[in-house]
């Protein structure tokens, strides 16, 4: 697969500097000079979640880091509610359901709006500890209305936990504001370096809470990894050996990340993401949300009348050596979608992929 340009959901592609890391020699994960560094990559977290509260790395991917939140939040016990309008909604519903019976879902078609008034109403009725919800969809793209659903939470004192697996670093995500008690991501995405570590963030009014709960298992266990981040403060901060190598990557992608600004950051994306929305119209391609709904690190277009998704995006591949996305579950062949996450999401990068499509369609028709 060397030499394609990933114009895919995550991973992203990733800067020189962010990739050197991967290749350096092998160091101690403890010790005061590694600690320090590692205390030091975590301060710099908190400013990208926007947040006071404790940062864990867990050698894993994003699915580990919400499987950490689940886990401690309710595995010990307790309801949670789910508003679920996608692929990764249902993710969150399993892994939640590993934990706990105690899961119940507010349903919503695959990309449809979220209903706040109908999350309210449940939340009144006092049944539950925890609300999980995606932020970005990523098999849709739909930027689910988290800054309005923290203050329902907020308002009802439910516990709140965020997927932001492709939506952090990308879209505005302000954790503490927000009253976001548990916030799950990943490397390889909004953050632009390479895949390896789950990041979990845990606001600093979750405690309380967490550590009534009787949470199982180890690994994955935050209270455990706050014990060590206490208890071995001064010379190996986490339980494990800590892949250290992702996590001087991860650091030069929030180096950048920082020294674009968070605002310009989110600004870019969102006028790349119009930029190619409007050029795809402009061929005659329907997007599968409106302006308002989407996220700004992906596009998803609907399928062409006349040409197969796989047939179009193989062309792609083969033609232009750029890859993109079909989707996933019942989405499958229905809708394809363009990443532009990172140091790809520029307009110019933009324009190159509609030429391709543009050249693969004339091709295929
Ligand atoms: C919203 C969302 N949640 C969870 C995941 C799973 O993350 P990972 O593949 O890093 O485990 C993804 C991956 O695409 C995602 O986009």
């Amino acid at each position: 697969m060397k030499g394609y340009r990933l114009m895919i959901p995550g991973p992203v592609e990733v800067a020189p500097e962010v990739l050197a890391p991967m290749n350096e020699a092998m160091e101690p994960h403890y010790g005061p000079d590694w600690t320090a560094y590692y205390n030091e990559t975590l301060s710099l977290l908190r400013k990208v979640f926007r947040t006071e509260g404790d940062i864990f790395l867990i050698p894993g991917t994003g699915s580990a880091a919400i499987e950490a939140c689940l886990a401690t939040a309710v595995g010990g016990g307790g309801r949670v509610l789910i508003p679920n309008n996608g692929f990764f909604g249902d993710r969150l519903e399993a892994i939640a359901r590993s934990y706990t019976a105690e899961v119940e879902v507010l349903k919503y078609a695959i990309g449809a709006p979220l209903d706040l008034v109908q999350i309210e109403k449940a939340l009144a009725t006092g049944r539950y500890d925890l609300l999980a919800v995606t932020h970005c969809e990523t098999s849709i793209g739909i930027l689910n209305p988290i800054r309005d659903i923290g203050a329902v939470c907020r308002r009802h004192g439910v516990r709140f936990m965020v997927d932001a697996v492709s939506s952090l670093g990308v879209d505005r995500l302000e954790m503490d504001a927000w009253g976001i008690d548990l916030c799950a991501t990943a490397s390889q995405k909004g953050l632009e370096s390479p895949p390896g570590l789950g990041i979990v963030a845990v606001g600093p009014e979750a405690w309380a809470f967490l550590k009534r709960q009787e949470s199982p298992g180890w690994y994955l266990n935050l209270t455990l990894w706050q014990h060590y981040a206490d208890d071995w403060a001064d010379w190996h901060p986490f339980p494990i050996t800590m892949a250290v190598n992702n996590v001087k990557a991860l650091r030069a992608g929030i180096e950048r990340i920082l020294t674009e600004g968070m605002s310009a950051r989110e600004e870019r994306h969102r006028q790349v993401c119009m930029h190619l929305r409007r050029k795809l119209e402009g061929m005659g391609f329907a997007m599968c949300l409106t302006d308002e709904h989407t996220a700004h690190g992906l596009t998803a277009v609907q399928a062409h009348p006349e040409v197969p998704v796989a047939d179009l995006l193989q062309a792609v591949k083969e033609n232009d050596k750029i890859l993109m996305a079909g989707s996933l579950g019942a989405l499958k062949g229905k809708i394809f979608r363009i990443g532009h996450m990172g140091p790809s999401a520029t307009v110019a990068t933009m324009d190159e992929a509609v030429e391709a499509l543009s050249r693969s369609l004339k091709n295929l028709l």
